[in-house]
């Protein structure tokens, strides 16, 4: 069994220290530790109090999610709780790091609770698409009031151990916690015999029964910040039954039949994928764990843009100092006061303080001159996309840099290993790809060169974990893996458009599986002139996907940014409002290449679009582009607004099944005539096998 719980008693007080690195969850081996333990101190006379506490960074990171579906082992949670709960000593929780979900709810069974300054505590199941099913959803809401508990376990969100204080989970702060939590302990077992135990609080419970609008609150929260998801509304009406019912172990049955509820729903499966999928994305098959990783303390980032700006924020806002260098002052100077008020934004919005604000834009410098970069230990350049000037720019890096410093391209369409020639290191060239924002965006595409050496991918993983993203590798080939298959998506789209759909009912369908943002929403934030642009620069013909796009910029329509494309939007507004002056033109571009627009369902529109995202994914495996299918998975959550809850596109088709996936294909094929519907290689035989993408 995985875990154990090391026993010690020390001046009358038996130490339960729970040690299962790296984060301490509750495997089987856990749980029988704690429940043997609170036997033995109980059949032990000298015994008075017991500290229970964790080894290491966390006090307990949860159940082990790794054990869910499989066969328990041990005593299960409930059993171990109940015991912990009614154990006739009294028990101090010692919470020295993180304390989430089951082991949140295994502090809220000790009679009282401590934490280091450092500790931090949270219900985050929601984010597994499960609720809190060992007591917490009951017991939180005692100690904080509803409205608090709600917050917390729909947001999913860490509470800082000050807050914790605040909120009244925790009874006291320590930085000398074992030992202060041992003398507490013994403490309270001379004083009384009388433990306060979190069941028996009811006044915040009572005070909630006079009005149901802090469920309407949740409710209204629940459908802004987690659109789609099941959880949610159980874990409201979880907290509904602690207010409303009496008796508190009933309330601990309705708990536990909402939590079998979310466990055998699809969602859950989706989202425990999508959490083992994000930590696989972080290991690179043949790069070996204990790869040297350089340090990374100063930053250099090659163009001040939009782009280069996001990438400087990432860097100061962990704390890292970073040298902005442009080819004038006055790039530079706008592309800092872009800075700045992003970050007067997030003063404005209470997500920074002014003082934080000064010292974070302070780690952000800027220059015309490459040399201020020779003690840089990673130069990131984000110009716009042209080979040459990016040749050029590495070239010049190559030469100020220190020998060991990283160069890396933000490139989203060029060949990496072209730049990386351009140097004396292509070993130590990379390609960072962020997603716009960067600053906001969770994404980072981690391109591998030819001759990206271990130690640059090793040293590239690690930092993108370090800013806060979700790094996902992908080799160097067109498009990678996010753009590769967002082609094949709005190539769809404008195809349905030029059938006979209109982009409203696009946008409506796949909002309705669940993307975040309809395609046409999508074109026009990022402007339908860019691509409309650089063919006529390049004196490319317009593809045939792309001839209405083409038409709406002839008549001016370039999207958001004038308040006009496939939508038209008012001055200052993002809000789309329908433009039924397009739609004399989609018949017209529709008649001129000889589509005779028909009827088209949600259920198609739904269809061709995600089926090409899995059709294109299956070939980015199959030519070893993306490492595993879960990768690709991240890649489109994290970067593209797929709907979290279905697991990405890739476990979206293992679940309709790929032998469904390939006769959709070939059923499209048939009736577009499209060969890009051709199913993948990869997908018929995985499909004649009965197997899953992997
Ligand atoms: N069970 C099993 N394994 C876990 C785990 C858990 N609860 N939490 C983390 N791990 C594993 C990870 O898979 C990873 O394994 P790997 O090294 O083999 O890839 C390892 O621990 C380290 O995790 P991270 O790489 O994520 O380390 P970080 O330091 O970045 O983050 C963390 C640590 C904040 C604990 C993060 O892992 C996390 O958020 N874990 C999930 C916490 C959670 O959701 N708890 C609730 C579980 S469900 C529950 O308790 C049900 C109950 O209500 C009945």
């Amino acid at each position: 069994m995985k875990g154990t719980v090391q026993y010690e008693v020390v001046d009358g007080v038996a130490l339960l220290r729970i040690d299962n690195p790296p984060v301490n969850p509750l495997s089987a081996g856990v749980r029988t530790g704690i429940y043997e333990s609170i036997d033995k101190l109980e059949a032990d006379d000298t015994v008075i109090a017991a500290v229970l506490t964790g080894k290491g960074r966390f006090f307990i990171a949860g159940a082990d999610i790794s054990e869910f579906g499989g066969k328990i082992q041990g005593p299960g949670l409930p059993e171990v709780l109940r015991k912990l709960e009614f154990c006739s000593k009294p028990v101090v929780a010692a919470i020295n790091g993180g304390a989430l979900g089951g082991g949140l709810e295994t502090a809220l069974c000790c009679n009282y609770r401590i934490a280091s300054s450092k500790a931090f505590v949270g219900l985050p199941e929601v984010d597994l698409g499960i609720l809190p099913g060992a007591g917490g959803t009951q017991r939180l809401p005692r100690l904080t009031g509803p409205a608090e508990a709600l917050k917390i376990m729909i947001s999913g969100r860490h509470v800082s151990a000050s807050k914790a204080f605040s909120l009244g989970i925790v009874d006291q702060i320590s930085d000398n916690l074992l030992e202060d939590a041992i003398a507490f302990a013994k403490e309270k077992a001379k004083m009384t015999d009388q433990h306060p135990m979190v069941r028996n609080f009811n006044d915040k419970i009572l005070e909630a029964r006079q009005s149901d609008q802090v469920f309407q609150e949740a409710r209204a929260f629940a459908a802004q910040k987690r659109t789609g998801q099941f959880a949610p509304e159980k874990i409201i009406q979880c907290v509904e039954a602690a207010v409303h019912i009496e008796d508190f172990d009933e309330g601990l049955q309705k708990e536990r039949a909402y939590f079998t509820e979310c466990f055998v729903h699809p969602q859950r499966t989706a989202m425990i994928h999508i959490f083992f999928g994000t930590r696989a994305a972080a290991k690179i098959a043949d790069v070996p764990k204990d790869t040297p990783i350089r340090k990374i303390q100063k930053a250099g980032v090659i163009g001040s843009g939009t782009m280069g700006g996001g990438i400087a924020m990432c860097f100061a806002n962990v704390g890292i100092p970073v040298h902005i260098i442009d080819q004038n002052e006055e790039n530079l100077q706008q592309g800092l006061s872009v800075i700045e008020s992003n970050y007067d934004q997030m003063v404005k919005r209470g997500r920074l303080k002014p003082a934080q604000k000064e010292q974070v834009f302070g780690l952000i410098s800027s220059g015309l001159d490459y040399s201020a970069l020779a003690d840089a230990d990673i130069i990131i350049e984000a110009v716009y996309e042209n080979l040459d000037l990016k040749k050029k720019i590495f070239s010049q890096l190559d030469a100020v840099a220190k020998a060991g410093a990283i160069l890396a391209s933000n490139t989203s369409a060029l060949d990496l290993d072209a730049i990386a020639a351009a140097t004396n290191r292509p070993e130590s060239v990379v390609g960072t790809h962020f997603f716009s924002p960067a600053n906001i965006m969770r994404l980072l595409e981690i391109v591998r060169g030819k001759e990206s050496s271990h130690e640059t991918m090793a040293t590239a993983m690690a930092l993108g974990k370090k800013l806060k993203k979700v790094p996902v590798v992908s080799l160097n080939a067109p498009g990678f893996i996010g753009n590769r298959m967002l082609a094949g998506y709005t190539t769809q789209a404008n195809m349905l458009v030029l059938e006979g759909a209109l982009p409203h009912q696009v946008d409506q369908a796949l909002e309705k599986f669940g993307m975040r943002m309809g395609p046409f929403r999508m074109m026009d934030l990022v402007g339908l002139d860019l691509g409309w642009r650089a063919r006529k620069l390049a004196g490319q013909s317009t593809p045939i996907y792309a001839k209405i796009s083409h038409e709406l910029c002839e008549q001016g329509r370039f999207g958001q940014k004038n308040g006009k494309g496939y939508y038209n939007y008012e001055q200052g507004s993002r809000a789309p409002k329908p433009a039924p002056e397009n739609e004399a033109l989609y018949q017209q571009v529709s008649a001129e290449h000889g589509f005779a627009r028909r009827i088209i369902s949600d259920t198609e529109i739904v269809e061709r679009c995600i089926l090409s995202l899995v059709n294109i994914g299956a070939d980015i495996l199959a030519e070893g582009v993306g490492q595993r299918a879960s990768d690709l998975d991240v890649v489109y959550i994290n970067g593209y607004g797929f709907p979290i809850w279905r697991g990405g596109p890739m476990h979206h088709a293992n679940t309709i099944g790929l032998a469904n996936v390939v006769s959709k294909l070939k059923e499209y094929r048939q009736l577009t005539g499209d060969n890009s519907f051709t199913p993948s290689k990869l997908l018929v035989k995985l499909a004649k096998e009965d197997s899953k993408l992997e």
